[in-house]
């Protein structure tokens, strides 16, 4: 059967995956165990903190000194994502370091009359590497939606070489019905339509269940596996499977030092994002450096 495109603004540019799209993900075991003998899915750790609506540059300077002065394991990405205010603080101060800085939001429109929001030149004045979009928050408190996702990543794609870092993932009632594997599919889906290969294989992709933020709740490592998997099938049936093999696809909600090293150890899972276990130093090293002993 004919899988119908949804409509998109985009037009196409030629190598959009949603083109010749299988978005059932057949052949994705296959496809994978392939992709792996050729080494393509060994992919680099990436380990974010996000500080939400936290820390004043005071003490974003001290959480800095503090964290860069630590032993930190090189093999793995590093990334510290703090509000806007902040970021040119963070930016300073990780100079020269291996820790990336993000934000948490941007806005789609590159200038205009909005206010409140902030556009990706700014951001790249500032000289931040990453960016969060549509964060579960966001989606809750502020009307983000899979659509201005696809519009945000689509800007910054066009205008920057800022990586983003989509977030999805399904309230509980979403879980209670059995609908989680869908839903987070077309979340994946719509926000990922119409950017090109090269786009998804930069970019960064975090499950984070809604029932697992700030709850102390942690999906269980089976769960987390579970969805990351199924993310991965869906980039792959958009995109193919080299893009599948090598985008990075992180875990989020009530990530601790206590609960990082078996969600690390799932085959599908990359790297975290961490909310309020990457307020301090030593708990978000901790999480870091989850490979040592
Ligand atoms: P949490 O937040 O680690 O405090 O649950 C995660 C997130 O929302 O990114």
């Amino acid at each position: 059967m004919q899988h119908e495109v949804p409509k998109t603004k985009w037009k196409s540019t030629g190598n959009q995956g949603w083109e010749k799209s299988n978005l059932n993900g057949a052949g994705y075991e296959e496809a994978m165990a392939s992709m792996k003998l050729m080494g393509l899915t060994e992919r680099k750790p990436v380990i974010a903190g996000n500080w939400k609506m936290n820390k004043t540059k005071a003490e974003t300077r001290e959480f800095v000194e503090a964290f860069k002065a630590m032993d930190l394991d090189e093999g793995v990405e590093k990334i510290l994502i703090a509000p806007y205010t902040d970021l040119d603080t963070l930016v300073e101060g990780l100079a020269g370091t291996d820790i990336g800085a993000g934000a948490e939001n941007v806005h789609y429109e590159g200038s205009g009359a909005f206010t409140g929001e902030v556009s990706l030149d700014m951001l790249k004045e500032i000289g931040v590497g990453y960016c969060v979009v549509g964060h579960s928050e966001r989606r809750q408190y502020f009307g983000e939606t899979n659509k201005t996702c696809a519009l945000k990543l689509k800007k910054i794609f066009a205008d920057s070489d800022i990586v983003p870092i989509l977030c999805v993932g399904e309230k509980l009632q979403v879980r209670e019905h059995g609908r989680e594997n869908e839903f987070v599919g077309e979340q994946v889906e719509e926000a990922l339509l119409g950017l090109t290969v090269e786009d998804v294989r930069k970019m960064i992709i975090a499950y984070e269940p809604i029932w697992a933020i700030g709850t102390g709740e942690t999906a269980t490592d089976e769960q987390a596996e579970d969805m990351c998997a199924v993310i991965r099938k869906k980039v792959y049936g958009m995109f193919g499977a080299e893009t599948a093999a090598v985008v990075r696809i992180q875990y989020g909600g009530s990530v601790k030092p206590e609960n990082i090293k078996g969600l690390m150890a799932q085959e599908d899972i990359d790297g975290a994002l961490v909310g309020g276990a990457s307020l301090e130093p030593a708990s978000f090293e901790k999480i870091v450096d989850y490979n040592r002993e």
